[in-house]
């Protein structure tokens, strides 16, 4: 017996409990505990059933996740969950929090389940590219409905207990109890009415409805478009319904050990911790954030809207201030819409979207109604001068230790910063679009930016339920930077021979949410255009520069808002446009470039040797801290598949050589573009990686 579990005799009931903060996640030690307390119980002769509860905020959320990827360490969680379900004495789980999981499988391991009233369940180890290995492909369709099952299992989508005990996954939901004492009363009760052990696994698995395996082979074929686990995990779910529960076992087992040793298991968990880490800096450990409640946001279009919207969602107070009171209006009816969208998904009840419109929100175009804000962000054009003006009016109104926040795409912070007489209060709070559903939030540290700004900063993102990521102060911080440079190799692709078309669809097949020209129609190419003027008096001319970009918006073609950009939409529907395909010839002419055929894999290589060898840069200058926090930003804000972990889990799988080796040869054709970084090209001689760089 280890100190993670112990077991303890209440009558004539053994209580196993586990102890092992912060989630009880089933370490070596929780293995081998369960495994021998569960034997002791069954040799103790005054003891007649089981309890298996947890100490602390939840039931066990699964296996140790920290163990993958390491060598195994006996005994497997298979074998112990044989253990618990082969009691001849009845064995109850008595679940509360999160049961995830193996914790789940430890669960369906034991003979009958009581819950409190707000636990949840779920398998997610599909998002971790696997499938659960302990079982539960094989025990949960015999409880619950296989279509059920099915779902649970490839979406990893935790449920709730009135759904639960619909299903059959749960016999009893405790009302008042403490999990350890509901699970003993419950197991007194069971005794008393005589009942038995009773092994899932004994049971017969339900049955499937004709077709069910192969429709869901072909909707997660699309929807989980270049994943290994969801097929799997279909397959093995199929097996419990055709197979005897050894083999099905057995099968189960082997595809989650192949799984294991596979580059997406290690990328979705390399994400999982990223996200974890990102928030964990140096500068802001034990510092305290200021209290944040009321809102402001400046610029009610596109983000300020969406800012507004997500604020509101999470609970706060928000007050936005328009030019005028027609904009103000307008503001009024975008945020409105955006909260209804929420009321018909059933994200937000029609009480709680009264309560918003007529109690936590107004627009107006008085900045003196920002006099108490807490954090005021702003949200106007993408041009110094408005936002230099907005903060000096900003700094005039609004209280002693109010953030000021822009949320610029580009600008320099620092400039901004000037413009107030509290510099050590402002901050880049940079959202993407759509507001209130994307995840990233990237918060930009200024030079004078006080540490308690920094922590308010991530405090804010966390209450907005964003994942946040530190960047420091250049043109695009960490994620802008990065598409800038990805892009001009595309353009460099596009001059060369590839149509926008071409590489779009390789990227996609990639597993890019989307391609960068039609992330481009998204924004609207006017913002690039914009961008690309600002930055004419300063760019070298050696610069590869092309050119089709522009003539599309000198004919107004400004990308999905007006109908027309680098695609045709018609309802919304993108098609290609054979004009655009002159426009570029015609660039390709007057330059005598001679169009070549361009392969999808090319396309690849060097849309990731453009974006890691520029993320090798935005390192070394100390804008990203961590190799970590630019995967965290790729993978939330710019589409990234999560199973390749970010560009530079990426760049760790495939080889920095490899990568190194792409940049040089493309050198050949243009060495501007294509300058390996000097921390690429170090790490390369020194046989470092980018994890290496985590700490
Ligand atoms: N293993 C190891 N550590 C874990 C863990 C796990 N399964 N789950 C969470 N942790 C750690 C986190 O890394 C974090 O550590 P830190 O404080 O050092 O950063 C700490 O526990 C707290 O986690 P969160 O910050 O995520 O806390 P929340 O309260 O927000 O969420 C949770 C709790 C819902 C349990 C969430 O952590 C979670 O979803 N965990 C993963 C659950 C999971 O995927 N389980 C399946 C694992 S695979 C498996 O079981 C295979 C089996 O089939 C054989
Ligand atoms: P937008 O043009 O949709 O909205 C800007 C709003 O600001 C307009 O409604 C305008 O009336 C208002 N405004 C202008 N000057 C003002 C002032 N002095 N006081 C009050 N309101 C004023 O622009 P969008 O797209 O919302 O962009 C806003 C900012 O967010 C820009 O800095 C942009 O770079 C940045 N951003 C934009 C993203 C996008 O995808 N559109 C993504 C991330 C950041």
């Amino acid at each position: 017996m280890t100190n993670a579990v112990k077991i303890e005799t209440v009558e004539n009931v053994a209580v196993i409990e586990v102890s092992n903060p912060p989630v009880n996640a089933l370490s070596q030690a929780v293995r081998a505990g369960l495994a021998d307390c569960v034997a002791q119980a069954n040799a103790n002769e005054t003891v007649q059933a089981v309890v298996i509860c947890c100490e602390g905020r939840t039931f066990i959320a699964g296996a140790d996740i920290r163990e993958f990827g390491k060598p195994h360490a006996e005994p497997s969680l298979p074998a112990v969950i044989e253990t618990i379900e082969a009691s001849a004495k009845p064995v109850v789980a008595s679940l509360h929090g999160t049961v995830l999981g193996g914790g789940l499988e430890v669960a369906l391991g034991a003979h009958y389940r009581i819950a409190q009233p707000n636990t949840r369940f779920g398998l997610p180890e599909v998002t971790l590219g696997l499938l659960p290995g302990a079982g539960g492909t094989q025990r949960l369709p015999r409880v619950v409905p296989v279509k059920m099952a099915l779902d649970m299992i490839t979406s990893g989508r935790q449920i709730k207990v009135a759904e639960a005990q619909e299903a059959g996954l749960v016999d009893a939901v405790a009302d008042q109890d403490d999990p350890r004492t509901a699970g003993i009363a419950y197991a007194m009760t069971l005794l008393s009415e005589g009942k038995l052990a009773r092994p899932t696994g004994a049971l017969p698995c339900n049955s499937a409805e004709d077709g069910l395996f192969d429709t869901a082979r072909a909707t997660l074929a699309k929807k989980m478009r270049g994943q290994f686990a969801p097929q799997k995990c279909v397959d093995a779910i199929e097996n419990a319904t055709k197979l005897p529960i050894t083999e099905g076992l057995a099968q189960e087992r082997a595809f989650f050990q192949d799984l294991m040793n596979g580059d997406q298991r290690s990328a979705l968990i390399h994400a999982f911790f990223s996200e974890r880490q990102v928030g964990k800096l140096p500068e802001i450990k034990d510092v305290s954030p200021r209290d944040i409640a009321a809102i402001g946001v400046v610029g009610g279009g596109t983000m300020g809207a969406g800012i507004a919207v997500s604020s509101l969602l999470a609970g706060l107070t928000v007050t936005l201030i328009e030019r005028d009171q027609a904009s103000a209006d307008r503001a009024t009816s975008s945020v409105s819409k955006m909260l209804e969208g929420s009321v018909k998904r059933g994200k937000l009840s029609q009480a709680a979207f009264d309560d918003i419109l007529a109690n936590r929100f107004a627009a107006t175009s008085d900045y003196q109604d920002l006099a108490n804000a807490d954090i005021v962000v702003e949200a106007v054009f993408e041009s110094l001068e408005v936002k230099k003006d907005v903060f000096g009016q900003l700094d005039a109104i609004c209280k002693p230790g109010a953030i000021l926040a822009s949320n610029t795409s580009y600008l320099d912070v620092n400039a901004i910063a000037e413009m107030t007489k509290r510099p050590e209060d402002v901050i880049g709070l940079h959202f993407f679009s759509p507001a209130h559903v994307m995840k990233l939030l990237e918060v930009v540290v200024a030079d004078k930016t006080s540490a308690e700004v920094v922590a308010t900063g991530f405090a804010f993102a966390k209450k907005l339920r964003k994942v946040a990521v530190r960047s420091g102060v250049c043109d695009g911080f960490i994620g802008n930077r990065l598409l800038s440079h990805y892009r001009q190799a595309m353009d460099g692709v596009v001059i060369a021979g590839a149509s926008p078309y071409d590489v779009d669809r390789a990227l996609v097949n990639f597993g890019m949410a989307m391609g960068p020209f039609s992330v481009a129609d998204l924004a609207g190419l006017d913002i690039g255009w914009a961008t690309r003027k600002r930055l004419a008096p300063t760019r070298d001319p050696r610069e590869m520069y092309a050119e089709f970009s522009d003539r599309l918006c000198e004919k107004d073609r400004f990308g999905r808002k007006t109908g027309r950009g680098f695609y045709i939409y018609e309802d919304g529907k993108p098609s290609a446009d054979p004009e655009v395909l002159e426009i570029i010839a015609a660039e390709r002419t007057d330059n005598g470039v001679k169009a070549q055929e361009i392969s999808d894999q090319e396309i690849v290589d060097r849309y990731m040797a453009a974006m890691i060898n520029e993320a090798a840069r935005v390192l070394e200058e100390g804008i990203a801290l961590r190799p970590l926090d630019v995967d965290v930003t790729l993978l939330n804000g710019y589409g990234f598949p999560r199973w390749r972990g970010g560009p530079m889990q990426y760049a760790d799988t495939v080889g920095l050589d490899k990568i190194l080796n792409d940049i040089k040869r493309l050198s050949q054709e243009d060495d501007f573009m294509w300058q390996p970084a000097p921390l690429l090209e170090r790490l390369v001689a020194e046989g470092k990686t980018f994890a290496d760089l985590n700490g």
